[in-house]
C-alpha cells in the first residue's frame, strides 16, 4: 500500500474551509494556531536561522489560513511587504485581513489563489512568479491537499504540488514543510524528485509520543533547499 495517499475527505475541499474560517470570523476574529503556538515558533526559529530577515527574503505561504505564521514573521522582524499568503478560501483570505490590523499586520498580502491551479501572486516588479521567491511555507496545507478527490484518471491531488512549489522558488530557496499526515520519509519521496531539483536540507525536532510500542512524532517538520 502506498502510505502517501489517503482516501478523500470533507478537510480535502473547499467548502469545509470556507465553513472553518467563516465561523472563525464570527466567533474569534482573532486566528490561532492550528497544530498549536509551538509549530509557529518552530517554524520562525527556523527561519530566523536559515533566511535571516537582514537578507530581505522574499516569503510566501501556502494556504496562509488566518495568517498566524505571517504574523509571527513580521513579529519576528521580516518587512511586511516581503510577505505573501495564499489560500484558495476567500473566507480564509478575507480573515487574515481582518485581523491584520489587530496584529499590526497591514501590508502583508494575502490573495485568494488555489495553489495548484492558478498562478500564484508575484513578488514586486517581476513579469512572472516563477523563481520568485527566496522561502515557500507550508504548515498543514499539502496534509489538506493530501485529502482531496483524486482526478479522472486516478492521480493524487498531491501530485502536482512538488513541482509547483520547486518552480516559485529561486535557486537556493528553501522550502519548509510542516505536516501532521506524513513522516519525514515520506515527505522526502514526494519532494526529492528529478522534476524538483530539491535536496534535503534539515529537519525541525518536535516531541515524540509513544503509542502501543511505537514512538513518533506528533508532527514533522522538513526543510528543502532548491539546488541547480
Ligand atoms: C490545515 S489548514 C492550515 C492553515 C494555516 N497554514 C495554518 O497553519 O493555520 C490548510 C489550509 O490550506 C488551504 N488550502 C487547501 N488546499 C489549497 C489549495 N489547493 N490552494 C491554496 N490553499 C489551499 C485551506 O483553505 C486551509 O486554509
Amino acid at each position: 500500500m502506498d502510505t502517501t495517499e489517503f482516501g478523500p475527505s470533507q478537510l480535502g475541499t473547499r467548502a469545509h474551509w470556507d465553513h472553518v474560517y467563516e465561523r472563525e470570523a464570527r466567533f474569534t476574529a482573532q486566528g490561532f494556531s492550528r497544530f498549536g503556538e509551538d509549530s509557529v515558533e518552530k517554524m520562525v526559529d527556523w527561519t530566523l536561522e536559515n533566511v535571516p530577515a537582514a537578507s530581505g527574503p522574499q516569503i510566501l505561504e501556502i494556504g496562509s489560513g488566518n495568517g498566524t505564521l505571517l504574523f509571527a514573521l513580521r513579529d519576528a522582524g521580516y518587512a511586511a511587504s516581503h510577505l505573501t499568503g495564499l489560500d484558495y478560501s476567500s473566507d480564509a483570505v478575507k480573515l487574515a485581513r481582518l485581523i491584520a490590523p489587530t496584529r499590526n499586520g497591514e501590508e502583508i498580502a494575502f490573495h485568494v489563489c488555489d495553489f495548484l491551479r492558478d498562478s500564484p501572486p508575484f513578488t514586486t516588479g517581476r513579469p512572472d512568479a516563477s523563481g520568485s521567491w527566496d522561502l515557500l511555507l507550508d504548515k498543514g496545507t499539502y496534509d489538506a491537499i493530501a485529502l482531496g478527490e483524486k482526478d479522472e484518471l486516478g492521480r493524487s491531488p498531491q501530485a502536482a504540488y512538488p513541482a509547483q512549489a520547486s518552480r516559485l522558488l529561486k535557486e537556493g530557496g528553501y522550502f519548509l514543510i510542516t505536516s501532521c499526515n506524513f513522516t519525514e520519509e515520506e515527505l522526502k519521496a514526494s519532494f526529492i524528485r528529478p522534476e524538483t531539483n530539491f535536496e534535503f536540507h534539515s529537519r525541525v525536532k518536535h516531541p515524540s509520543i509513544s503509542f502501543g510500542g511505537k514512538t513518533g512524532n506528533v508532527y514533522t517538520t522538513v526543510a528543502f533547499k532548491k539546488i541547480s
